[in-house]
């Protein structure tokens, strides 16, 4: 269990401004001993300032036990690098660990988080442009024993595309090998074929690994089961740090309108309430926002009226945390 008290507060860009504060306000309802601080990474900060992030930025990261974060926007220019993409590598998050619940099924996408198409070793010339998907034996060992050592007694499903890649090939190789040195029962299916079989057929997965790109579009496509982006969690773990954010981006076509979802930022807090090993504080906030969509409270991504601070204040509501006013 790790030691939780100082927590950096990443609101970023867009409805990561809307959605955070909530999910702050209900981790700080719980624990008034957590101290927070907020720190400002992002698209908005390389506006003002030229960078997405300084290296005062990245300190105050490196100084907090665990970090809330929102979204960041990322323009589509060659000369742009991901400011999320480049915490995950400064602080060594090499897990992102996304669950998805609902009605009979409990999957949790375990998606490599450093490396595959998301290397950052690219080029753009004018005739060509390449990415270069490295897969390092260490961080395949190292997301196949994480990914074993949570899966336990179920079942491992390796997703990759070793028909086509060789790189995957290297990958499913050392995935199947850890899972039978672990112990962990394991199967495989092709990346393609397993997003579609996720839908079909959700109750048959447990937990799920698979390179860095793949379980970027898994999880998205998984949100299909729970009601999409504004409902899912993830956790990005590293030995040293670890951050918790929504899988949704910052969503500039709803931002500033007060109308996102605030589901996948709390349960991004849950998460980060069950790091702290508070795992009664998580359940109870899970509890809270299915009381909440009980009563027929719901956002208008879900088909309903409520903003994000009135669905916000009805989770807090349930959690014993405020009044009716
Ligand atoms: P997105 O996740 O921001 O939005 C996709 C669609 O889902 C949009 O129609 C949006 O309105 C909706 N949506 C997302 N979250 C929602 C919520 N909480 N409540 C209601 N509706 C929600 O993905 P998109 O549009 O591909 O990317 C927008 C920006 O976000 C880009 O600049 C992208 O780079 C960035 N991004 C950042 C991420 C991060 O910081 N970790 C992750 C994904 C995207
Ligand atoms: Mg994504």
């Amino acid at each position: 269990m790790a030691k939780v008290r100082d927590i950096a507060v990443v609101c970023g860009d867009g409805i990561g401004q809307e959605v955070i504060p909530i999910a702050r306000e209900v981790l700080s309802c719980l624990h008034p001993e957590f101290e927070f601080f907020p720190v400002e990474v992002g698209y908005g900060r390389w506006k003002r300032t030229g960078e997405a992030m300084g290296a005062d930025e990245l300190a105050l990261l490196k100084s907090a036990d665990a970090i809330l974060f929102g979204a960041v926007t990322t323009p589509p220019s060659p000369d742009y690098q991901s400011v999320v993409v480049r915490i995950r590598k400064e602080l060594d998050l090499f897990a992102n660990v996304r669950p998805v619940k609902g009605d009979g099924f409990d999957i949790t996408v375990v998606r490599e988080n450093l490396e595959g198409l998301y290397s950052g070793i690219e080029e753009v010339g004018e005739n060509r442009a390449t990415t270069l998907r490295l897969l390092t034996r260490r961080e395949c060992e190292r997301i196949a024993r994480f990914a074993c050592s949570i899966t336990g007694p179920r079942t491992l499903t390796v997703g990759h595309k070793a028909n086509v890649l060789k790189s995957d090939v290297f990958f499913r190789e050392i995935c199947l090998h850890e899972a039978s040195v672990a112990g962990v029962k394991c199967n495989e299916r092709f990346i393609d074929a397993l997003c579609l079989d996720v839908l079909l057929h959700p109750a048959s997965y447990d937990v799920i690994v698979t390179t860095n790109m793949f379980g970027d579009i898994l999880s998205d496509v998984a949100a299909y089961l729970v009601g999409g982006l504004g409902m899912l969690p993830s956790a990005n773990i590293g030995e040293d740090y670890a951050l918790f954010e929504p899988v949704h981006g910052s969503a500039p076509d709803i931002a500033g309108q007060g109308v996102a979802n605030p589901v996948a930022a709390l349960r991004s807090a849950a998460l980060l309430l069950r790091y702290a090993g508070d795992i009664s504080g998580a359940d109870a906030v899970e509890h809270a926002i299915q009381q909440v969509f009980s009563g027929g409270i719901r956002t208008r991504d879900l088909g309903g009226s409520a903003g994000t601070k009135e669905f916000g204040d009805a989770v807090l509501y349930e959690l014993g945390l405020k009044g009716t006013t």
